[in-house]
């Protein structure tokens, strides 16, 4: 198995460096195991947005392509809510380019 560390931003805006995400993990699988409130209610299906969180600007290029499923349910995310960098942390699956990403966890 291969990890990677990253950052976490909480909701409280507490930084933690240094949080391993396994290769066998989705962003949000790794932000749930690590403990952060994340409800994840559709079970990582990106159909409820409780798993939105922003990435910094270098990691959201390089995580890829936003499908049709993620792009319809991020637009029904208030407009204090959508960044440029919004992602659902389900559809983010792990990439070793990812190593040291800061992720902020998105309001509930
Ligand atoms: S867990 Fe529901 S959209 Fe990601």
């Amino acid at each position: 198995m291969s990890s990677i560390q990253i950052t976490v931003i909480d909701r409280e805006g507490v930084t933690t460096p240094g949080v391993e995400w396994d290769d066998d993990e989705s962003l949000m699988e790794c932000l749930v195991r690590n403990g952060y409130p994340i409800l994840a209610s559709c079970g990582g299906n990106a159909s409820c947005s409780t798993c939105h969180s922003y990435l910094d600007e270098v990691s959201f290029e390089t995580a890829g392509d936003i499908d049709e499923d993620e792009a319809d349910v991020l637009d029904t995310l208030m407009d204090d809510e959508r960044e440029p960098t919004s992602r659902l942390t389900c559809q983010v699956p792990w990439d070793m380019d990812l190593e040291g990403a800061v992720v902020r966890i998105g309001p509930f």
